[in-house]
C-alpha cells in the first residue's frame, strides 16, 4: 500500500495525510487522544465496520488558521473501480485533494545499494585518506552508513555524537557521511568550514514532513508555546525552534523546558510524532505533536518485533524511539507484559552503549538495518537480529566511497546555509547539543 502525504501549492490551504491500511487504525487511536477528530470524522470512525476495506485516511486540516481538525476521512476498496471513496467530509474536497498527493518511500520499494569489491574499497579507501589529509578534512559518518563508509570515517556516532563533533572539529573541511539535515547542522555549528555532502540527494522523509511555515501556522495556533523540534529538520524549520533535541536526549530537553519555563509550560513537539509519544508516556506530560514520522522506522510494525522476538524469547528487544510502537513496549512493561530488562527504547548511540556493556547478549535491533554494523564491531559476540530486514534507508545509502572520493577530490557538493537562518538556527541547536 502507498503512502501519500498532500501539500496543496504555496498558500497551503490545505494540508492532508494519507496512510496506509496498516496505519490507519493506529492513526485514528492517535488522532482521538491527542482530541484531533472533529464530530463528523468521531462518527465515521464509530460506524467504520471492521471487514470494511479501507486502506486509507484522508486528514484535512485548513493550514491558515490550522485548526487541526481532520474535516474528512476517506477510504478505498481496492476492488472498487471508483477508487478514492469519501466516508466523511467533502467528496469534492477529497477529489482535488486526491489529485494533487505525491508518494512518500516505503520500506517495501527496493533499495539500491552499491557493491564494491575488497579491492574496490581498499583502493578507494586509501584514496579517501589521502584526499581528507590534503584538504584537512574530518570525514564524519552517521550509524546508518554502509559499512565501508563507516569503516574509512574518522567518526562514526548517532546524531548527537555527530554534532557535538562538527561543532568541535579541527579541520578546514568535514565530509559529512549523513543525510542533508546533519550537513546543514555541521554548518550551522561550524561557520567557518566548508561543509561537504558527497551526495546532495541524500534527504530524510521525517525532515520533510515539516515546513518552517507549517511551524510558524502551528505557532501561530498556539501562541507561547515552547517548539521542541526534533534535529531532523531543515535549517528553516530550526530558524523557528526554540529548542532542538536528538533521540539520545528528548526526554531531557521536555525536562528541561518544563524546569525553565515552568510545569506548565505548552510544549509544541515535532515532527516525530512516535518519539513525541515516547517522550509524552515517559515524562508523563501531554504536548502537542506534530503528526510527522520517519518511513523507515514507521515501518517497523510491532508485529515485526514481536515474530522476532518469538523466534528467540531469550532476547532483548533494543527499539528506536522513531519506531511506531516505541510507546507500547514502555506500556506492555508498565502492564507487567513484559520484563523491563528485556526491552530497551533507545538512540543509536544509546544501543552501542548498551550492547558494549552486555557484549554476550542476544538482541533483536528495531531500526534501520545499518545499525547492526557498528554493534557488531562493538561485541562481536553479541547475537543481533533486524527486526525487519527491509528497514533501509535509501536516503542513507546513497553515500558511496566514489561519492565520498569525488567530494573530496573536486571540493562539490558544499552544504550552505544562509546567514541570516544559520543566526536564528544556531540557539536550538546549542541547547541540543548542551543537554543531556
Ligand atoms: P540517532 O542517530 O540520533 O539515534 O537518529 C536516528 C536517525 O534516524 C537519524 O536519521
Ligand atoms: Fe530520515 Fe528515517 Fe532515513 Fe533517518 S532513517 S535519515 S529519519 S528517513
Amino acid at each position: 500500500m502507498r503512502e501519500q502525504v498532500l501539500r496543496q501549492g504555496p498558500s497551503e490551504v490545505l494540508h492532508g495525510l494519507v496512510v496506509g491500511q496498516r496505519r490507519a487504525a493506529h492513526h485514528v487511536v492517535r488522532l482521538r487522544h491527542a482530541g484531533l477528530l472533529d464530530h463528523a470524522a468521531e462518527a465515521t470512525v464509530d460506524r467504520l465496520d471492521p471487514d470494511h476495506e479501507i486502506v486509507g485516511l484522508l486528514l484535512f486540516v485548513h493550514v491558515p488558521s490550522f485548526t487541526h481538525v481532520p474535516t474528512a476521512i476517506v477510504g478505498s476498496n481496492p476492488r472498487a473501480e471508483s477508487g478514492w471513496k469519501p466516508l466523511a467530509g467533502d467528496a469534492h474536497k477529497v477529489d482535488a485533494a486526491a489529485e494533487q498527493m505525491r508518494e512518500l518511500p516505503t520500506i517495501e520499494e527496493p533499495v539500491h545499494v552499491l557493491e564494491l569489491s575488497e579491492r574496490e574499497i581498499t583502493t578507494l579507501g586509501d584514496e579517501i585518506r589521502e584526499l581528507a589529509a590534503e584538504r584537512d578534512a574530518v570525514i564524519l559518518a552517521h550509524n546508518y552508513q554502509v559499512p565501508e563508509v563507516q569503516d574509512v570515517a574518522d567518526y562514526v556516532g548517532d546524531s548527537l555524537g555527530l554534532s557535538r563533533k562538527a561543532a568541535e572539529a579541527d579541520a578546514a573541511v568535514i565530509a559529512f557521511c549523513g543525510v542533508h539535515f546533519m550537513a546543514e547542522t555541521a554548518s550551522i555549528l561550524s561557520r567557518d568550514k566548508t561543509v561537504l555532502l558527497p551526495d546532495p540527494e541524500a534527504g530524510c522523509s521525517l525532515a520533510d514532513s515539516i515546513t518552517a511555515s507549517e511551524l510558524r501556522n502551528w505557532k501561530s495556533r498556539h501562541p507561547g508555546s515552547i517548539a521542541v523540534m526534533y534535529v531532523n529538520t531543515s535549517a528553516e524549520v530550526k530558524a523557528e525552534t526554540d529548542y532542538c533535541c536528538t533521540s539520545t536526549n528528548a526526554i531531557q530537553v521536555v525536562e528541561h523546558v518544563l524546569r525553565e519555563h515552568g510545569a506548565n509550560a505548552a510544549i509544541l513537539f515535532g515532527p516525530d510524532m512516535w518519539l513525541g509519544s515516547y517522550v509524552e508516556r515517559i515524562t508523563g506530560r501531554r504536548m502537542e505533536l506534530w503528526p510527522g514520522e520517519c518511513h523507515v522506522h514507521a515501518g517497523i510494525t510491532p508485529e515485526d518485533i514481536d515474530r522476532e522476538h518469538d523466534a528467540q524469547p531469550s532476547s532483548d528487544l533494543l527499539v528506536h524511539p522513531e519506531c511506531r510502537s516505541s510507546a507500547r513496549w514502555i506500556e506492555d512493561v508498565a502492564a507487567g507484559r513484559l520484563d523491563a530488562g528485556a526491552v530497551h527504547v533507545l538512540s543509536t548511540g544509546q544501543m552501542l552503549d548498551h550492547v558494549r556493556e552486555h557484549p554476550d547478549g542476544r538482541f533483536v535491533v528495531a531500526t534501520e538495518t545499518g545499525m547492526l554494523h557498528p554493534l557488531r564491531k562493538a561485541a562481536v559476540a553479541a547475537g543481533l537480529t533486524a527486526a525487519n530486514e527491509k528497514a533501509v534507508c535509501k536516503y542513507m545509502k546513497m553515500t558511496t566511497l566514489p561519492k565520498l572520493r569525488d567530494s573530496l577530490r573536486d571540493m562539490k557538493h558544499v552544504v550552505e546555509v544562509h546567514d541570516e537562518i544559520a543566526a536564528r538556527a544556531r540557539l536550538p541547536i546549542e541547547r541540543m547539543v548542551s543537554i543531556g
